[in-house]
């Protein structure tokens, strides 16, 4: 089994960005437990992170015919891209959306998820470990 994991925009800020919400590890850290997570599962694992819409989508789509799940964290994009949502329908891969803070709790804009509409799960507010837990959704649901 192959899963990707996608961050968006700002996440390769982690560890200096608002450390109150989202902490004082660092994206390298995270990348550091995502791999040893995977290794763990016994599955092979990608990191992707980028701050550009584009890449993100075009990311998706190179996706398609080579990985089994995505673990995506579009940032901001979350509350605002349509392009994200049908990319991750054109593949239809199984997909969980992650968010380090408890986004339902903070302001009214970051409410609103266009991506959870093609996503089979979503974890909020379980900080860094939510990563983890989305790969370990996966990782069942592709043992079936
Ligand atoms: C975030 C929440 C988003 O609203 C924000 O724009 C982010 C991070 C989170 O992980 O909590 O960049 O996705």
């Amino acid at each position: 089994m192959k899963i990707l994991v996608i961050n968006g925009p700002n996440l390769n800020m982690l560890g200096i960005r608002e450390p109150d919400i989202y902490g004082r590890t660092t994206y390298a850290d995270l990348c550091a437990l995502i791999k040893a997570h995977a290794e763990k599962l016994g599955v092979e694992v990608e990191l992707y992170q980028s701050n550009h819409e584009g890449d993100l989508v075009d990311k998706i789509q190179e996706a398609y015919g080579r990985i089994d799940g995505i673990v995506i964290n579009p940032g901001a994009y979350t509350h605002t891209s349509v392009a994200i949502l049908d990319a991750l329908k054109a593949v239809a891969i199984p997909s969980v959306e992650v968010h380090i803070s408890e986004v339902d709790k903070r302001e009214e804009f970051r409410q609103i998820s266009y991506v959870r509409l093609a996503c089979f799960a979503t974890i909020t507010g379980h900080g860094l470990d939510g990563y983890l837990e989305a790969m370990d959704m996966l990782r069942e649901r592709y043992a079936g």
